[in-house]
This record gives structure tokens, C-alpha cells and sequence, in this order.
């Protein structure tokens, strides 16, 4: 049985080959720079070069493969592209996909939802088996607050002070690696949450005790966060999907708390404090301005 693993190279999909890798299955990562994972290659794990745009490419990465992890970014081409990994899938005669979706999809109006929704019932009508997880905002999004952070000390948001259940990326990766590697998770949905829901107040407090420096959380309106952002760079599609989603948080969206990920895994759910520290500790510099690195 070889699982392959898309994403390999990301935040979850990264973590997904860890656990494999710890179990010793065979085990194939769908790439498409090799030169991104030459640490994968050290450990003599199989790579496939392949894209979600080039469904021959797919053919091929697919090629003897039982199950698959799927995932990929927000783009606004994103729900043709999973549907393609899909079609190429259900060529091959793949049996289970475990997709990568997220907290909300088929519930909430926001574009992510919809389109993750959309994504998952062109699974759901391919015949395969399917495990839909879908995470709430990632603990590692922390990364998008880190530059402000580092040169004003504050990181900014609209959602006020409405508490989300922030989870770890590397826990969503040990369920994917269970409904992988064990039965009973098939044709089943998971909403993945941290084991509390916490205000970005508190959020500050915690990266104030693990970088010991000061960092404070502001509140904006959606309006001076996109002026902001847009003149950072992002692009305008992204913006507005995500404040879409910022609004259905304000609203109380993102609270839900599950315990699925203990149920799951055997064991708690990161806390945002444990994170905080883990993460001030491998990206120590991302948190400090320059002058004093
Ligand atoms: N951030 C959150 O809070 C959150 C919460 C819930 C759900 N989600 C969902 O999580 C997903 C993103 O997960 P992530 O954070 O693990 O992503 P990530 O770190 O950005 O990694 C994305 C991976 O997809 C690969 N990829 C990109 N385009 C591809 C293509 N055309 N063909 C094949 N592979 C491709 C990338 O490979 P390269 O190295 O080649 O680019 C990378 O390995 C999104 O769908 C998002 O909706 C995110």
C-alpha cells in the first residue's frame, strides 16, 4: 500500500510525510520542485515531479497508489485544480482520499468555505472513499502577524475581541496521518479545533511570555486592514475572500471548540501557550528587528 502525499513541501503536507516517514510506510511525495525537498530525498523517500495544472503529470504520481492526501493554497483556480488531482485519482483507481478542507465548508457564505464545499462533493460523487478535515484558523498563521510584530510590536485584525479555537498544524497532520493509515475514518467529515478558544487579547499575551518582549493585538476595521495589506502587496481577490471569513468570525463562526483531534490522535490538542513558545523558538528572528538580529 504507498500513500502519496501532496503538499509536501507545506505547512501540513510537510507534517503529514513526518508521521509516515515515523511509521515506515511506503510513502510517495507529489513535488513540483524537486530542489525543495532534498531532505526528503536524503531519506530515500520516492518523489513524483507533479502539478495539479498538468493532469499528466497526475497520471503518472498516481501510478500503484492506495490513498492520498490532499491539499493545496487558496487561488482562485483552486477548486479546478483539486477536482483535476481528483479525476486523475479516480483514473488510477485510487480507494481513499483524506482531503485538507476547512472549518465552516458547506456552512459558512465566505469564498473558502464555498469553494472547499465545492471541492469536496466532486470527491464525494467520484466513488472513492473520503475523509474531509476541516481545520479552524491555523496556530501558523501567526507567520502573517510576525512583521508587524517585529517592527511596531502589535499585530492587527477585525474580529475584536470574539474568541477563535486556533489549531496546530502539526495536530490536523497527525489526524490525516490516522485516517491514512487506519480504517474506520472513511466517508467521514472532522471539524479540527484547538481544545480552547482564546481572544487575540490573549493571543498577545502569549507571545508576550514566550518572546518576552512586549506585543499587543489592535483591532481595525476591515476597511484600514485591506488599505493596509493592499498597499503590502496582497493581492485583492485574497483580501476580500479573507475578510468574508473575518466577518463570519466576528460573528462567533470560528468559536466552536471540538475535541476530535484527542478522540483522534490519543492525545490533547496543542494549546495556544505550548504553541507560542514552540513557535517564538524556531522563528526567533522573524520577531525581532533587524538591527538587533
Ligand atoms: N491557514 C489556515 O488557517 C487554514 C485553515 C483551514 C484550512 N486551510 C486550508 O489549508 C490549505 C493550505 O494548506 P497549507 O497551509 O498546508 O498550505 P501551504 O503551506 O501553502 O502548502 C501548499 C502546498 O501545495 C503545493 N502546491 C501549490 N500549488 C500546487 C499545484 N498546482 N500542484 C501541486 N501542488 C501544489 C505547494 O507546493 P510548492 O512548494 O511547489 O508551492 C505546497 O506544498 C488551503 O486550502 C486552506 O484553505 C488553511
Amino acid at each position: 500500500m504507498t500513500i502519496l502525499i501532496t503538499g509536501a513541501t507545506g505547512n501540513i503536507g510537510g507534517e503529514v510525510v513526518k508521521h509516515l516517514i515515523e511509521k515506515k510506510l511506503p510513502l510517495r511525495a507529489l513535488v513540483r520542485d524537486r530542489s525543495l525537498v532534498s531532505h526528503l530525498e536524503a531519506q530515500r523517500i520516492e518523489l513524483a515531479q507533479g502539478d495539479f495544472s498538468q493532469s499528466d503529470t497526475l497520471d503518472a504520481a498516481l501510478q500503484g497508489i492506495e490513498k492520498a492526501f490532499l491539499v493545496m493554497p487558496n487561488t482562485p483556480d483552486q477548486v479546478e485544480l483539486e477536482s483535476n488531482f481528483i479525476d486523475a485519482a479516480q483514473k488510477a483507481n485510487v480507494q481513499h482520499i483524506v482531503k485538507l478542507s476547512v472549518m465552516g465548508a458547506g456552512e459558512l457564505p465566505s469564498t473558502f468555505q464555498k469553494w472547499h464545499r465545492q471541492i469536496e462533493e466532486h470527491l464525494e460523487a467520484s466513488g472513492m472513499k473520503w475523509t474531509h478535515l476541516r481545520p479552524n484558523m491555523l496556530m501558523q498563521n501567526m507567520r502573517w502577524f510576525a512583521q508587524t510584530i517585529a517592527q511596531q510590536g502589535v499585530f492587527y485584525n477585525t474580529v475584536g475581541d470574539v474568541k477563535i479555537s486556533h489549531v496546530d498544524a502539526r495536530d490536523v497532520a497527525a489526524v490525516a496521518a490516522v485516517c491514512l493509515t487506519q480504517v474506520g475514518h472513511e466517508n467521514k467529515s472532522y471539524v479540527l479545533t484547538g481544545s480552547e478558544a482564546i481572544s487575540f487579547d490573549e493571543v498577545a499575551e502569549k507571545f508576550v511570555q514566550a518572546l518576552n518582549r512586549p506585543v499587543a493585538y489592535v483591532n481595525v476595521t476591515p476597511q484600514e486592514l485591506k488599505a493596509a495589506r493592499l498597499a503590502n502587496g496582497e493581492p485583492e481577490w485574497y483580501l476580500d475572500a479573507e475578510l468574508e471569513l473575518f466577518a463570519c468570525w466576528a460573528n462567533g463562526a470560528g468559536s466552536v471548540v471540538t475535541n476530535t483531534i484527542a478522540q483522534i490522535t490519543h492525545r490533547p490538542a496543542t494549546t495556544y501557550e505550548e504553541f507560542a513558545q514552540y513557535y517564538a523558538q524556531t522563528h526567533t528572528q522573524d520577531f525581532f528587528p533587524t538591527a538587533r538580529s
